[in-house]
C-alpha cells in the first residue's frame, strides 16, 4: 500500500488558504468560495488571488499566488480548465502543500491527459491534489467553509466523504435542516491523487469526527480502501451509502464518475467484511449519523421492546430480526422486572406489552425498570395513540428518561398516531432524541448501533497463509502463454491444484488402449475417461467423456467410443490422449473461486454447487487476503450452509478443508499475477475429517496487457 502523507492535516486544518480565481463577480464560483470562507469565520489566513488585485469583501487580493508572503497550506483552484496547469505550477512555486482543484473538464469528460499532466507535475513538486471536479471542503476544526455550497453549516462530529459533488453540496444544506453537526464535508471528484482511503485514514484519527459517512458510486484502488476501512470501523462507525444497486443504476453510476461501479454483490460483501454499515437510502444514513455519535455503546446483546400495542410490538420484533437486533429472552427475569407494571392480560415475553390502557406514567415505570436492569442492554420504546395515551406527558417522560440514561444504554422511541403524536415526535427530535414515526426506522437505527458494537468487539484475527509452489504454477502458466493461450487445459489446471496442495482425483493420461486398461486397474474401478485435446473445450458435448466404468470391457468400449466421437465431431482436433481418472465419491458439491475484481483486486468466492449458485445466486465474496474468521463467515453466511452441517441424518462435512481451499485458491491468484480467474466447480466435500476433492478447475489468464 502506498505510504500516506502525514500532512493531510494541512488540508483539514490549514493555517492559510489561497483562492486562485477569486472573483469580484458575485455570480462566479471564485467569489462564492471567498464569501463562504469569510462568512464561516475561518480561523486561518485567507489569500484571494486574481490578476486584477483590489479587494473582495474587504480582503486584500493578491495578483499572483507567488506574492503571498504568509504561511500557505492549501490553494483552491477555480480557473478554467486550460489555465489549471499553470495555476498549479504557481501553487507549487508558492509552496502550497495541497491544491484543491474545483474546475471541471478533465477525466470525467475524457480529458485524462491534461489531468495526468497536472498530477504528475504536482507529485514531482511536492504538492498533493484533491479533485479535479470537486466542490471544496468544509472543516469545522478551523471553521473553514471553502465550498461554493450553502454558507451555513452546523459544526459537530459527522464527517462526510462523497463521490458526488452535487450530493456533497446538498448535504451542506440538508445537514443544517436536520440539525446534524458536521466535522468535515469533502468530495473526492476525479480522485486523480487524493483518494477516499487517504481521507478516511485522516478522519479515523481525527478526534472531532465521531461518525464517518461515505457516499460511493464506484471504487478505484479498493485494496487500499479495504485496509483503511478495517481499522477505521473498529474506532468509529463508518456508514456507506452506495448507488448502483440496480443494473440500471450501476450503468448510470459508471458513466457519471468515469469509474466502474463494481458488481454490487461484491461491494456489499467486501464492505461488510471491513465492518462498514451500509444504509439503504440517504435519509437512513443521515438518521443514523445524527444519533450514532451521541449514543451509548451497548454492554451486551439483550434488547427489549416496550409497547402499548401487540401489533406494534410484533412489527418491532420483525424489524429487530431484519436489522440484527437480538431480543432479550430470559422470561423469568423479564417477569420479575416488569411484574409491577404489566396487567394480568399483558405480556412479559419480549416485546413487553403494557397494553392499550397504559398511561404515560405506566410507560415511565416500564422504561425505568428496563433502564435499571443491567441485563437489559438497549430499549426500543414504541407506542400507539390509544385510550389514555397522553402524548404531551409521554414527551416529558421520554426527555427525562433519555437524559438520565443517554450515556449508559441506547434508547430509541417510535410513536404512531395523530397530530398530538406528531408534535411529540417533533418536540423530541428538537432535543436530538432518537425518535421515529415508523418502528422500522427506529429499529434500523438500533441495528446500526449494534452493527458498530459488534465491529468494535470483533477479533482482529490473523491473515491466513497457504504454502503454495508458486514456481510450479508459474511454469504451467508460462507454457500456456508460450502457446498464446489465455486459459489452462484441464491437466494444467490440475497441476496448479497440486502445486497449491488441493486434492484432485487420481488420474493418468493414456496414449494407447493397453495403457488405459493398466491405469484403470491401478486407480481402481469405477473410473471415468475424458479426451485430452487443446482443440476440444466442451468435451461432454461431443461424447468425449465416459463415466462410471466398472471393468476392463467397459474401459475398452469407452476408449474406442471417445476416439470415434471426437474424430467424427472434431475432425481436425489434435488428440493428446485419454485421461483415466478415479470416479469421485459423492459428497456435497461446492464452488470455490478467486478472481481479480476491477474495484477490490483479488477476491475469493464461495457457494454450493448446482442450483444454489446458478439459479439462487447463493454466494459470498471476500476481499483477499482473509482471516480464518472471515473465510469461515463467508462459508456460513450462504443460505445453503445447512447442507454442510448435515441435514436429515447426513454427517457434518469437512468445512475446515473448504476454508483452507478458499485460502489456497486466493493465494494462487495473489501470487501469480498472470492468473485472472480460478474456479473449482465442483469441490466435492466429504464427511468431517475426510477432506474434499477438486473435481474440475477452470483457470483463466489475464490478457497480457492486464497482467501486472
Ligand atoms: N490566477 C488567478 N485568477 C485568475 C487566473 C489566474 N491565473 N486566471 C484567471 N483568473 C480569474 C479570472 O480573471 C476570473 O476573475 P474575474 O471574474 O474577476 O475576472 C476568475 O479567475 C475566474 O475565471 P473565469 O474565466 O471567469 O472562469 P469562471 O468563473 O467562469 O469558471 C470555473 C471557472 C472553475 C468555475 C469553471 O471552469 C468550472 O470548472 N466550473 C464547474 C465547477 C464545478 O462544478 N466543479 C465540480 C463541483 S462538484
Amino acid at each position: 500500500m502506498r505510504s500516506r502523507d502525514p500532512s493531510m492535516r494541512y488540508l483539514f486544518q490549514p493555517r492559510g488558504v489561497a483562492v486562485v480565481g477569486a472573483s469580484h463577480n458575485e455570480t462566479k464560483i471564485g467569489y462564492r468560495l471567498v464569501q463562504n470562507i469569510v462568512a464561516g469565520g475561518y480561523t486561518g489566513v485567507l489569500y484571494p488571488v486574481n490578476p486584477k488585485g483590489g479587494e473582495i469583501l474587504g480582503v486584500p487580493v493578491y495578483k499572483s499566488i507567488e506574492e503571498v508572503d504568509g504561511v500557505l497550506d492549501t490553494a483552491y483552484v477555480a480557473v478554467p480548465a486550460d489555465m489549471v496547469f499553470d495555476a498549479v505550477k504557481s501553487c507549487a512555486r508558492a509552496k502550497a502543500k495541497f491544491a484543491v482543484i474545483i474546475t471541471s473538464g478533465f477525466s470525467e469528460v475524457g480529458n485524462s491527459a491534461e489531468e495526468k499532466r497536472i498530477v504528475s507535475y504536482a507529485r514531482d513538486h511536492g504538492i498533493r491534489v484533491v479533485g479535479p471536479n470537486v466542490f471544496g471542503i468544509y472543516s469545522s476544526s478551523v471553521s473553514l467553509n471553502a465550498t461554493f455550497g450553502p454558507s451555513e453549516v452546523k459544526p459537530g462530529s459527522v464527517a462526510i466523504v462523497t463521490q458526488s459533488g452535487a450530493i456533497g453540496v446538498a448535504m451542506i444544506g440538508k445537514t443544517k435542516v436536520e440539525n446534524i453537526g458536521v466535522s468535515a464535508i469533502i468530495s473526492v471528484g476525479n480522485k486523480s491523487d487524493v483518494t477516499e482511503a487517504d481521507l478516511l485514514e485522516y478522519l479515523t484519527r481525527d478526534r472531532e469526527s465521531k461518525v464517518i459517512m461515505m457516499y460511493i458510486e464506484g471504487i478505484k484502488a479498493g485494496q487500499d480502501l479495504v485496509t483503511v476501512l478495517r481499522t477505521a470501523t473498529r474506532k468509529k462507525p463508518v456508514i456507506v451509502i452506495k448507488s448502483g444497486r440496480s443494473k440500471r443504476g450501476a450503468q448510470a453510476a459508471a458513466s457519471h464518475t468515469g469509474s466502474l461501479a463494481g458488481e454490487d454483490r461484491v461491494f456489499d460483501d467486501v464492505i461488510r467484511q471491513c465492518g462498514v454499515i451500509r444504509a439503504e437510502s440517504l435519509q437512513e444514513a443521515l438518521d443514523w449519523c445524527k444519533f450514532l455519535a451521541d449514543t451509548a455503546t451497548p454492554k451486551g446483546e439483550n434488547a427489549t421492546i416496550i409497547t402499548n400495542g401487540g401489533g406494534l410490538g410484533v412489527l418491532t420484533a420483525d424489524a429487530c430480526e431484519k436489522y440484527g437486533v437480538r431480543l432479550y429472552d430470559d422470561v423469568q427475569d423479564l417477569k420479575k422486572t416488569f411484574s409491577q407494571i404489566i396487567p394480568s392480560f399483558g405480556s412479559a415475553k419480549n416485546p413487553i406489552d403494557i397494553t392499550g390502557q397504559a398511561t404515560a406514567e405506566d410507560y415511565d415505570h416500564a422504561l425505568g425498570a428496563a433502564l435499571r436492569n443491567p441485563r437489559i442492554h438497549a430499549v426500543a420504546c414504541v407506542g400507539c395513540q390509544v385510550g389514555d395515551f397522553d402524548a404531551r406527558r409521554f414527551t416529558e417522560i421520554a426527555e427525562r428518561r433519555y437524559a438520565d440514561y443517554k450515556p449508559v444504554k441506547p434508547i430509541v422511541f417510535s410513536l404512531f398516531g395523530g397530530a398530538d403524536v406528531e408534535s411529540s415526535i417533533a418536540g423530541l427530535k428538537k432535543q436530538d432524541i432518537p425518535v421515529f414515526s415508523d418502528v422500522y426506522e427506529a429499529t434500523s437505527f438500533l441495528g446500526a448501533v449494534y452493527a458498530h458494537y459488534r465491529n468494535k468487539a470483533r477479533s482482529t484475527g490473523t491473515i491466513e497463509r497457504a504454502d503454495i509452489d508458486a514456481s510450479r504454477v508459474q511454469s504451467v502458466v508460462d507454457k500456456a502463454r508460450a502457446e498464446g493461450r489465455v486459459f489452462l487445459l484441464a491437466h494444467e489446471a490440475q497441476e496448479v491444484m497440486l502445486a497449491a496442495g488441493i486434492s484432485i482425483p487420481r488420474s493418468r493420461i493414456a496414449r494407447k488402449l493397453d495403457q488405459a486398461i493398466r491405469y484403470a486397474e491401478q486407480i481402481g474401478y469405477p473410473v471415468a475417461m475424458k479426451v485430452v485435446s487443446k482443440d476440444i473445450l466442451h468435451k461432454s458435448d461431443i461424447g468425449g467423456v465416459a463415466l462410471d466404468l466398472d471393468d476392463k470391457d467397459e474401459v475398452i468400449d469407452a476408449y474406442e467410443a471417445i476416439l470415434q466421437n471426437c474424430r467424427a465431431q472434431r475432425p481436425g482436433a489434435r488428440i493428446e490422449g485419454i485421461e483415466v481418472c478415479e470416479m469421485v465419491e459423492t459428497g456435497v458439491e461446492t464452488i470455490v473461486g478467486a478472481r481479480r475484481d476491477p474495484s477490490f483486486g483479488p477476491i475469493v468466492m464461495f457457494g454450493l454447487g448446482g442450483i444454489y449458485v446458478e439459479v439462487l445466486k447463493d454466494i459470498s465474496f471476500r476481499a483477499f487476503p482473509v482471516t480464518r474468521e472471515e473465510a469461515m463467515s463467508m462459508i456460513s453466511e450462504v443460505h445453503s450452509y445447512a447442507l454442510l452441517l448435515g441435514v436429515r441424518g447426513a454427517n457434518k462435512k469437512d468445512i475446515d478443508t473448504v476454508e483452507t481451499t478458499i485460502v489456497k485458491v486466493g493465494t494462487v491468484l495473489q501470487q501469480c499475477k498472470d492468473i485472472s480467474d480460478i474456479e473449482i466447480n465442483p469441490l466435492v466435500v466429504y464427511d468431517y475429517g475426510q477432506g474434499a476433492t477438486a473435481v474440475d478447475a477452470r483457470i483463466l489468464l489475464s490478457r497480457s496487457e492486464e497482467a501486472a
